[in-house]
C-alpha cells in the first residue's frame, strides 16, 4: 500500500514530508520520492528501496527548498520498483505533479488516448496518465481546478490523490475515491497524509477526506467541495493518539486492523482484473508467460501455514473450475520427495511474504527441474516473486499481524481469478459469468460479517475457557476449517484441530464430551446435509456446537448451541465468507485470554529460516 505526505505552511516541506513517510514505513514500500515547490521552481527526486535512501539523496541539496510539497512511498502495483515508476509524476510540461495510492483501473484507455494527442510516458505506471490527463484539460483552457475535476470524472478505480500545480506553490489539492487520505489541520499550516501517523507529531486536529470530495489546501485555509463544486461540510476530528496507535487507527491491534481490511482487500485483488463485459479475467503478470500456461496438465501448489490452507482451496478451484489436476503439498516436505514430473507440470507458489525460506527452497528444487513456475505472492520485488517465472500480486498492503488474515482472502481471490484464467473448458461461461458477477459482491458480504464482532466476541469469552477446539468442514471448507483451528491455536494458545467433517466417525469422534466443543461450518451448499449428520452425532455425545450457517437456515439452530449466520454466496467462494467469523473468534479468544495477539509466543511474521 503506497504513503501519502503532503505540506503547505511556513516551514521548509521537506523535513516535514521525510518524517512523514517515515512514521508510514509500516505500510510497506519499494520506492519513495519528493517534490518540494517554492516561486524559484521544483526540486524532485525518487529513489528505489528505503526511506533513508531518499532522505540520503536530497540531504546534501542546499537547493531542496519550498514551504509546499508532496511525498510518496510506493508499493508497486504497475511496473516494477524504480525511480522512473516511483511518484510524483508529472505531465509533459512538468506543471502538473501528483502522488497516488490506489489503482487507475482505466489507465490502458487513458493512456492510448492521451498518447494519440501527443503526451510522452515516462513510467509504466496507471499513475501518470492522471498528471497527462489534467494537462489535457488544462491545454484546452479550463483553470486548474476545473481540470482537476474533469479529469476525477474521468478515471476509473481507487484514488487518493496529492497534487501540486508548479505554477502556483500556494495550493495544494488532494481527491479521494476508495483509498484513505486525511487532512491534518495545523496553524498557519496543514499537512496531507494517508494515515494520521504521518503527522501526529505537528497536528492532532484531522479532517477525513470522504470519498468524491476534493480539498482545496493553503498555508490557512481549507476548502473542501464535491466534483460538482458544491462545498460539503467539514467535520474536524482531535485525535490523542500516539504514534503506534496512530497506524492502527481506532483498532486495538493490527490483527483486527487486517481483519476489518477484509472487504477492501478482496477489492484491491480484483480490481482492474475482470473484463465483466468480456465474462473473462485478465491477469497481466502472467501474459508473459500465456503459451506455457495453455500447456499445463498438472499443478503442484507449494506453501506453508496459511498460504498452504488457501492452497488447498485452490486445488478445488483449478479442479472444478479449469478441470485441472492438481495438488497441493507443504513447502517443507515437497523439498525432500522424489517423484517424478510429466511434461507439462507447473508449480505455482503461494507466499504472502515472498521470503518464506521452505517455500523458496520448494521452488528452487522445481525450477532444478525445468518446470514453469508461477507465484501468488504480496510482497512485490520479495525473493519468490523475484524467482517465480510469472506471477501474480496481491495488492493486500503489508500484513503486520504475525496471524495472516487478510492476505488469506486476498489469496484465494487470486486463485478463482486464476482458475477462470487457466479454464479450457468450453462450458466455462455461465460458471465464470456466475464467479465473477458473484465475486464482487463480496466485499459487502464481508461487511456484513464484520458487523457481528461484537456477538462473536460474546461467544469467543463464552468459549475461550476451553482447553481444546475441533473445527469441521467440506469440501471448499475443509480448509477453511483448517484454516480457523491454525487461527485458534497461533493466538489464544488453545489447541485446535481442523478436519473433514466426514471423518468424524473415523477418530475424532472419540474426543467428543460436554468440555470439548465443535465448530462446523457448515453454509448451505451440496454438502450441508452430510454435515448435518455429522452434527447430529456430535450432539448425541453432548458435544458443544458453534455453527457457522448460511442466513435463513432453519435446521442448524436445532442442533448447534449457538449460531453464527453468514450471508448466501456460491460454493467456490464460501471460504471467503467463512473464515472471517473465524479470525474474529481467534482474535477475541486471543485477547480475552491476555495474549498478545500481534504477536504470538514463539512465531515470527517471516519464517526465513528452515
Ligand atoms: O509469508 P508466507 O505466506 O509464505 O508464510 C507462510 C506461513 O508462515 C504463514 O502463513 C503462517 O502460517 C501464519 N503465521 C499463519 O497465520
Amino acid at each position: 500500500m503506497c504513503g501519502i505526505v503532503g505540506y503547505i505552511g511556513e516551514k521548509e516541506a521537506l523535513p516535514i514530508l521525510i518524517n512523514g513517510l517515515k512514521a508510514l514505513e509500516y505500510r510497506g514500500y519499494d520506492s519513495a520520492g519528493v517534490a518540494v515547490f517554492s516561486k524559484n521552481g521544483i526540486r524532485e527526486k525518487k529513489t528505489v528501496g528505503q526511506v533513508e535512501v531518499l532522505e540520503k539523496a536530497v540531504g546534501d541539496d542546499v537547493d531542496f527548498k519550498g514551504n509546499l510539497g508532496i511525498a510518496h512511498t510506493r508499493w508497486a502495483t504497475h511496473g516494477a520498483p524504480s525511480e522512473a515508476n516511483a511518484h510524483p509524476h508529472s505531465d509533459c510540461s512538468r506543471r502538473v505533479f501528483l502522488v497516488h495510492n490506489g489503482i487507475i483501473e482505466n489507465y490502458k484507455e487513458l493512456k492510448n488516448y492521451l498518447s494519440e494527442r501527443g503526451h510522452i510516458f515516462k513510467s509504466e505506471t496507471d499513475t501518470e496518465s492522471v498528471a497527462h490527463l489534467i494537462e489535457d484539460f488544462l491545454e484546452e483552457g479550463k483553470d486548474f481546478k476545473t481540470a482537476l475535476i474533469d479529469t476525477l470524472k474521468m478515471i476509473r478505480g481507487a484514488y487518493a490523490l496529492a497534487i501540486a500545480d508548479a505554477k502556483n506553490p500556494e495550493i495544494l489539492y488532494a481527491a479521494k475515491l476508495s483509498s484513505p487520505l486525511v487532512i491534518g489541520v495545523g496553524k498557519d499550516e496543514n499537512f496531507l497524509a494517508s494515515d494520521p501517523s504521518a503527522v501526529i507529531g505537528n497536528t492532532r486536529d484531522f479532517i477525513y477526506l470522504k470519498d468524491g470530495e476534493l480539498a482545496e489546501i493553503t498555508r490557512d485555509k481549507i476548502n473542501i467541495s464535491n466534483l460538482e463544486k458544491q462545498p460539503t461540510p467539514i467535520e474536524i476530528v482531535r485525535l490523542e493518539w500516539n504514534l503506534e496507535q496512530a497506524q492502527k487507527g481506532d483498532f486495538p491491534h493490527f490483527m483486527l486492523k487486517e481483519i476489518f481490511e477484509g472487504p477492501e482487500i478482496v477489492r484491491f485483488a480484483f480490481r482492474g482484473r475482470i473484463i465483466s463485459k468480456e465474462n473473462r479475467v485478465m491477469l497481466g503478470g502472467l501474459e508473459q508467460v500465456s503459451d506455457k500456461i495453455k500447456k499445463i496438465k498438472r499443478l503442484i501448489i507449494l506453501a506453508c501455514g496459511t498460504s498452504y490452507y488457501a492452497g488447498l482451496v485452490g486445488e478445488y478451484l483449478f479442479e472444478e473450475i479449469a478441470k485441472l489436476p492438481t495438488e497441493v503439498h507443504f513447502a517443507s516436505e515437497f523439498r525432500y520427495r522424489e517423484e517424478p514430473f510429466d511434461e507439462g507440470t507447473a508449480v505455482l507458489a503461494i507466499s504472502q511474504s515472498g521470503e518464506t525460506a521452505d517455500t523458496l527452497a520448494a521452488l528452487r528444487k522445481a525450477k532444478e527441474k525445468g518446470l514453469l513456475t508461477l507465484g501468488i505472492v504480496n510482497t512485490v520485488g520479495s525473493t519468490i516473486a523475484r524467482e517465480t517465472n510469472a506471477g501474480v500480486y496481491n495488492h493486500a498492503g503489508p500484513e503486520i499481524g504475525v496471524a495472516s488474515t487478510k492476505a488469506f482472502l486476498s489469496q484465494i481471490t487470486i486463485l478463482v481469478l486464476m482458475a477462470i484464467y487457466l479454464s479450457k473448458s468450453n462450458d466455462k461461461d455461465s460458471l465464470t459469468e456466475s464467479l465473477l458477477k458473484e465475486l464482487e459482491k463480496i466485499p459487502e458480504k464481508i461487511e456484513k460479517i464484520l458487523l457481528q464482532a461484537p456477538a462473536i466476541e460474546k461467544l469467543a469469552l463464552k468459549y475461550k475457557d476451553c482447553g481444546n477446539f475441533l473445527f469441521i468442514g467440506r469440501r471448499y471448507n475443509y480448509p477453511t476449517a483448517l484454516e480457523g483451528a491454525l487461527k485458534l491455536k497461533e493466538v489464544s494458545y488453545i489447541h485446535a484441530e481442523g478436519y473433514g467433517a466426514g471423518e468424524m466417525k473415523h477418530g475424532p469422534l472419540a474426543m467428543i464430551s460436554p468440555d470439548f466443543p465443535t465448530m462446523a461450518i457448515v453454509p448451505q451448499n451440496g454438502v450441508s446435509e452430510k454435515i448435518y449428520s455429522n452434527l447430529e452425532e456430535i450432539k448425541a455425545r453432548k458435544g458443544p456446537i458453534l455453527a457457522i450457517a448460511t442466513e435463513g437456515d432453519k435446521k442448524i439452530s436445532s442442533l448447534a448451541n449457538d449460531v453464527i449466520y453468514i450471508p448466501k454466496t456460491i460454493e467456490p467462494l464460501e471460504p471467503l465468507l467463512t473464515v472471517v467469523p473465524l479470525q474474529l473468534f481467534a482474535y477475541y479468544a486471543g485477547v480475552n485470554r491476555g495474549f498478545n495477539v500481534d504477536k504470538p509466543r514463539n512465531l515470527a511474521k517471516s519464517v526465513t529460516v528452515e
